[in-house]
This record gives structure tokens, C-alpha cells and sequence, in this order.
């Protein structure tokens, strides 16, 4: 080993003066890489840090009522919890050219408007690339500056002297401090960066958003660290060569998470959509074998979306599974369940199954959706298109309730379905509530189901 190196897990941060195997704190293979060792840290650079530290009682700590700044664009401030909070660090998080400079570009520009003092820091494109972008954005006033830095020494002396309330760093893989010698994007940098940043955050109080690149397993380049040092994390996934766009929160100090804001890419920008259950539902196909509607709930909100089932005989000694958008365990244990409790031989057959529209959803409900997708893809019949399925199947076959059901059939009999197959607990509590506008069928097992069908 060369001298003065320390190996880092790529995953979590994980230090060590030698190469491993497996990373004793994540326990994952082949992780670690060789770094140049983050330098002992110089007395005179915590010039950020408070005065003093000193205990105080609860009494004494003033509350404010958090004040929450708009964006500008209703989706996004749902999936912070209502706006920006001052001081707050956020990360979003997303595959390279999904639109994350785009998203905030566009928040740049709407916080302008209201005459709030931005800057947005990008150490990935010239000025120039900004401009062009925001040529195709819109019109932007003189309340948003830009600066092309790298350089966190630098960028904290500009941000410590021009004090804005929000500031953009794009994206944090190519910032770097002049104290950690390792390469901008490695984990001591990524990590210290962001340190740097939460500082600055918290003492004066601005909001700043940190873009960071996914890897390819999907997780923000540079250790796990991050995640937890920042307030809020948001995912920013969809299909790149489809045109929506899903933003999702994932962690949130200032709000709930497993909110989701829906977005179309359009040649002005990103473009909020605000009924998704329409978008999500747009080409089903009519009259097909296979397909399937049910509710899903995200977060505050349900949406509806369509799954597809296709069931052959496989040609393959052991049959192919594949899923996309639902978790493949969960379709196996699924087709299991119809394998044994409602006596189909899908040990013979290939099985796809898949949710349209890019989604991922890992919500239970849509399990009888699943079940009844292959049911229908199976026997080769058609499932009424104007009726949903939801609830979650156990492993003896028996269909359980799901929570708000009420509010996912309201949206299904507002996007024009008159039929709901709902669990049998569900229907019991509703009819006990009195008459719903909606044909509604309970059903209690796979038995039930399949004559629902
Ligand atoms: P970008 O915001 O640069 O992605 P990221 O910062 O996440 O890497 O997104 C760029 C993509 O979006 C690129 O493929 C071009 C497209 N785009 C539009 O379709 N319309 C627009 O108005 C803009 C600005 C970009
Ligand atoms: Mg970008």
C-alpha cells in the first residue's frame, strides 16, 4: 500500500487502512477503494462553526412557526411538506439527465419572481450551457445569480458574502475541498463537501439544494453518510426516454415522506401534471386479456395504474418470471399462492408482469390486481375495463383489507370506473357506512376472485 492511503467502502463510508473483501460495516462484496487520506483537519478553517458552545433549557429555546418558502411549482412543494424550510440541506437524487438541473433551474426562476435572493453554483456546465437552458425555461429576472465554481473554499466565502436565502450546488460529485487531496466525487470528498455545506446551511440559515448522481444500483454516488447528514432526500427516477417524470421523497425531516410529484418533460421545461391516475392510465389497451386497474396510494394521494400479466407455456426447462415496476419476489410468492390455493398449473408456464406508465410500486394493495392479471392473462378472458381491483393476498389465498379504501374507490368512480373488487373487510365497512355511489363486490379468497372475474 502507498503511503498515506485509506480504503473507503463505496457504499457506506466504511474506512480502512487495508483493502477488504466484504465491508464490515454494510457487509457488501468488493466496496472498497483506494483513496489519498483526508488530511488532519487545520484549527483556523472552522471559521463557520458557532461561538461557544453552551447547554441551554427548553424554555429558552425560541420557536418559530416554520416559515416555508413556495417554489412556485405545487408538486414539488408537496413532496417537501409544503415549501422550503430556511436552513434546511436537500438532496435530490437522480440518473444523469432524468431533469434534475432542469427541475431546479425552473425553481431558480419561480422564487426570482417573488423577488427572493438565489444563487444557483454549478460545477457541471458553463454559463453558457445555463443560459441556453433557461432560454428554453422562460424569462428570469435579476434575482438569480449564477456562478461556475468548484472550489467549496471559494463558494463559502461568495455564499458567506452575498448571503441568498436558497442556494443550488450541482452537483455535489464535482465539488471539492482544498483540504482532502482525493478526487472530487470520492467518498472522503463527497462527504466532507457535504459537511462543508450542512455548516453553511445551519449558521446562516439558507436552504440549499444539493443535486447528486445515482450509481447504477440506484443509490447516490458516495457513501450513505450523505443521506443521513442532509434533511431531505428526494429521488427524481423515470423512464429517460419516456416523458414523465417521478419525484419521490424518501427521507424528510420537515414532512412526511412516500409523497410523489408527477412531472412531464416538455421542450419548455418540466411541466407538473396534476391528475396522474389519467396520465398513468393513458394507451390501456381495450378489450385485452391480461390487463388490470387498481388504486394505489401515494402518500396523501391515489393514483391508478395498469397492470399487465402476460401467462405462456414456457419452452424452457424452468420457467422464466420476470416483473417490471413490482417487486419480483412478490409476483413468485403470488403465483404460488394461485398455484396452490386456486389449483392453476403455472408451474409450466412463463409469466410477465409488468406496471405501465414507469411506476414502482411496492405497495401490498396491488396484490389481488396482480393475482387478477395473470387469472385473466391465464384463461386468456377479458377483465371488464371498467372495474378496479385492490387489496393484499395472503399466503393461504385469503384477501386482507387495505387502509383507505374509500378514498381509492372515490377516485376510480372519478376517472369513470363503475365497478370496485375490493377485500371483504373493506366492503363489510363501507355498507356498514351506508350506500357508496359504486358497484362494490367483496371478495374473501381466491375463490371468490376468480368468479368476481
Ligand atoms: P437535465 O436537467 O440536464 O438533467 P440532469 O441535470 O438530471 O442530468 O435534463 C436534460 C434533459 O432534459 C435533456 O435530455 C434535454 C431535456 N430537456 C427537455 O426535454 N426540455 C427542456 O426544456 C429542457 C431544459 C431539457
Ligand atoms: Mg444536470
Amino acid at each position: 500500500m502507498a503511503k498515506g492511503t485509506v480504503f473507503f467502502c463505496q457504499g457506506c463510508g466504511y474506512e480502512s487502512s487495508k483493502w477488504m473483501g466484504q465491508c464490515p460495516g454494510c457487509k457488501e462484496w468488493n466496496t472498497f477503494v483506494e483513496e489519498a487520506a483526508p488530511k488532519k483537519r487545520a484549527g483556523s478553517k472552522s471559521s463557520l462553526t458557532r461561538e461557544k458552545a453552551m447547554p441551554v433549557t427548553l424554555k429558552e429555546i425560541e420557536l418559530k412557526e416554520e416559515e416555508r418558502i413556495s417554489t412556485g411549482i405545487g408538486e414539488l412543494d408537496r413532496v417537501l411538506g409544503g415549501g422550503i424550510v430556511a436552513g434546511s440541506l436537500m438532496l435530490v437524487g437522480g440518473d444523469p439527465g432524468i431533469g434534475k438541473s432542469t427541475l431546479l433551474l425552473q425553481v431558480c426562476r419561480n422564487l426570482a419572481e417573488e423577488h427572493h435572493n438565489v444563487m444557483y453554483i454549478s460545477g457541471e456546465e458553463s454559463l453558457k450551457q445555463i443560459k441556453l437552458r433557461a432560454q428554453r425555461i422562460g424569462e428570469f429576472n435579476d434575482s438569480l445569480t449564477l456562478l461556475c465554481e468548484t472550489n467549496l473554499e471559494e463558494i463559502q466565502d461568495v455564499v458567506r458574502a452575498k448571503k441568498p436565502e436558497v442556494v443550488i450546488i450541482d452537483s455535489i460529485q464535482t465539488m471539492f475541498h482544498e483540504n482532502i487531496s482525493a478526487a472530487p466525487g470520492s467518498v472522503s470528498q463527497v462527504r466532507e463537501s457535504t459537511n462543508t455545506l450542512m455548516l453553511i446551511a445551519k449558521t446562516l440559515g439558507i436552504a440549499i439544494f444539493i443535486v447528486g448522481h445515482v450509481t447504477k444500483e440506484g443509490v447516490v454516488a458516495g457513501p450513505r453518510v450523505l443521506e443521513h447528514m442532509v434533511d431531505t432526500v428526494l429521488y427524481f427516477e423515470g423512464d429517460r426516454h419516456a416523458s414523465y417524470r417521478i419525484l419521490r421523497g424518501v427521507k424528510n425531516r420537515f414532512g412526511s415522506t412516500n409523497e410523489i410529484g408527477v412531472f412531464e418533460m416538455q421542450g419548455n421545461g418540466l411541466r407538473e401534471v396534476t391528475n396522474p391516475s389519467e396520465f398513468m392510465l393513458n394507451g390501456k389497451p381495450i378489450g385485452a386479456s391480461g390487463s388490470v386497474v387498481t388504486c394505489s396510494l401515494e402518500g396523501t394521494r391515489p393514483i391508478l395504474v395498469e397492470i399487465q400479466a402476460l401467462v405462456s407455456n414456457t419452452s424452457f426447462q424452468i420457467p422464466r418470471r420476470t416483473t417490471v415496476g413490482i417487486d419480483f419476489n412478490r409476483v413468485n410468492l403470488l403465483l404460488a399462492v394461485l398455484e396452490k390455493r386456486a389449483g392453476m398449473q403455472l408451474g409450466g408456464c412463463d409469466a410477465y408482469v409488468n406496471l405501465t406508465g414507469g411506476m414502482r410500486l411496492s405497495e401490498p394493495s396491488i396484490d389481488l390486481a396482480v393475482v387478477a392479471a395473470i387469472i385473466s392473462s391465464y384463461r386468456n378472458r377479458v377483465v371488464d375495463e371498467h372495474t378496479i381491483v385492490f387489496g393484499e393476498v395472503g399466503l393461504t389465498g385469503e384477501v386482507r383489507g387495505v387502509a383507505q379504501a374509500e378514498m381509492r374507490i372515490k377516485e376510480a368512480a372519478k376517472m369513470g370506473f363503475n365497478r370496485c373488487i375490493i377485500p371483504k373487510s373493506n366492503y363489510d365497512a363501507i355498507r356498514a357506512n351506508g350506500k357508496p355511489g359504486i358497484e362494490l363486490v367483496g371478495v374473501a379468497g381466491m375463490i371468490d376472485l376468480v368468479d368476481a372475474l
